[in-house]
């Protein structure tokens, strides 16, 4: 090697250094070297998926469905997910209206990254799914909004209306939401949409779990906005149907801002996964049995969390409405990620720390309740005496 010559690396954009590397890795890199673990940090469900989802996708490599599909997506898939939502939330869609992407994660970077202009604010809801660092990383500046577990994590819309100033370009929304499982009752969300519709500000609306819902009512930004023209609503199959790893999601909003994303997408994945779409299409053409099955399933386990986490010293918890995650505070200035690696290392419970989803909400943890009744009765039973044995 020749030592005299100065070598120098790639230069990055700088916004690259505003990603943050996850606790959700540290935690899992730990626990991975561990024997013992019960896991209450998992972020997809565990139940299979439909298996006619997974015959279809057989199917269509059979039929030689190996090439590259539309950029927009398939035109029966989006005409499928347009009529869905149309039927689901009373509103008028067509296929135009839909965008296909690599699961609601593309959807949410391109509608991020399109609306950012440096400097421009974006506010967001804490706690929130790590999407929300995009913002930083386009340039933007985050108006960071707090929401705490003693109020079920509920936002007041007025504070949002507070935070809209004429910098501001975007709001991010995800009902429910991860890390809370909480759902925003319509008319917070009406308020919100309206606002923003007044002042021109894009609502970017996460709804991966649009499905996931164990409390009725579930209002969608759709239903609220006054229209298209500055709402974008991402959501997928990853959660809907046990397919994550399929990574296939869409975002819907008026027919020209999907044209403007799609321009944008022929840049990142040009098209998405053909047989996905096929297997997709079929998800949605068949019955649905297995979302209503599931959604029983993730109820009759939330009930059980919610009791588990009242009887577990020094935790303030909440009923979470959605999704399949509670998120109970610690006391006030106990440091969520030293609890849940002591925790972690010391009784073999792997949780994700509060921090992970925002600056104030350090004192939290994130449990997932994607695992089956004996774990979440074997985590609890670990849990509750070494959190006993805490004094905070
Ligand atoms: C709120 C939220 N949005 C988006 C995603 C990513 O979804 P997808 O797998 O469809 O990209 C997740 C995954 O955990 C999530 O919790």
């Amino acid at each position: 090697m020749n030592t005299k010559s100065t070598i120098r690396g790639i230069e990055w954009n700088p916004g690259l250094a505003a990603l943050p590397f996850s606790p959700i890795r540290t935690m899992f890199n730990e626990a991975a070297k561990m024997s013992d673990v019960v896991h209450l940090s998992i972020g997809q469900p565990d139940l299979p998926p439909p298996p006619y989802v997974i015959e279809a996708f057989h199917q269509a490599l059979r039929d030689g469905r190996t090439r590259y599909e539309l950029d927009a997506g398939m035109p029966a898939l989006r005409q499928a997910i347009a009529d869905f939502y149309s039927r689901r939330h009373s509103v008028s869609l067509d296929a135009d209206n839909v965008l296909i992407t690599t699961g609601c994660c593309q959807a949410m970077f391109m509608a991020l990254s399109a609306a950012v202009q440096p400097g421009r604010e974006v506010i967001v809801i804490e706690p929130a799914f790590v999407l929300f660092h995009i913002v930083e990383m386009a340039g933007g500046v985050l108006r960071r909004i707090v929401t705490t577990a003693d109020n079920g994590y509920q936002v007041d819309p007025q504070e949002v209306i507070d935070a809209m100033n004429d910098r501001t370009c975007a709001l991010l929304l995800n009902s429910p939401g991860n890390p809370t499982g909480t759902i925003y009752p319509r008319e917070t969300i009406e308020t919100i949409c309206r606002a923003a519709a007044e002042r021109g500000i894009a609502v970017i609306s996460d709804e991966v779990y649009d499905r996931l819902i164990l409390d009725e009512p579930f209002a969608s930004a759709l239903e609220c906005a006054p229209h298209l023209d500055n709402l974008i609503v991402a959501s997928s199959v990853s959660k809907t149907y046990s397919l994550a790893g399929l990574r296939l999601g869409w975002a819907i909003s008026s027919k020209a801002n999907i044209v403007d994303l799609q321009r944008f997408h022929m840049f990142i994945s040009t098209c998405e996964n053909t047989p996905t779409q096929s297997a997709v299409l079929a998800a949605f053409q068949g019955e649905q049995t297995f979302v209503e099955q599931m959604v029983v399933e993730y109820r009759r386990r939330r009930d059980r969390v919610v009791e588990l986490v009242a009887a577990t010293p020094h935790l303030t918890g909440y009923k979470p409405s959605g999704a399949f995650f509670v998120m109970p505070s610690l006391p006030v200035g106990v440091d969520g990620f030293d609890v849940a690696m002591r925790m972690l290392k010391e009784v073999g419970v792997c949780t994700v720390p509060g921090g992970t989803f925002g600056n104030a909400c350090g004192n939290a943890l994130r449990l997932s309740y994607s695992t089956s009744m004996e774990n979440i009765e074997a985590a609890f039973e670990r849990m509750i005496p070494w959190l006993g044995q805490q004094s905070f």
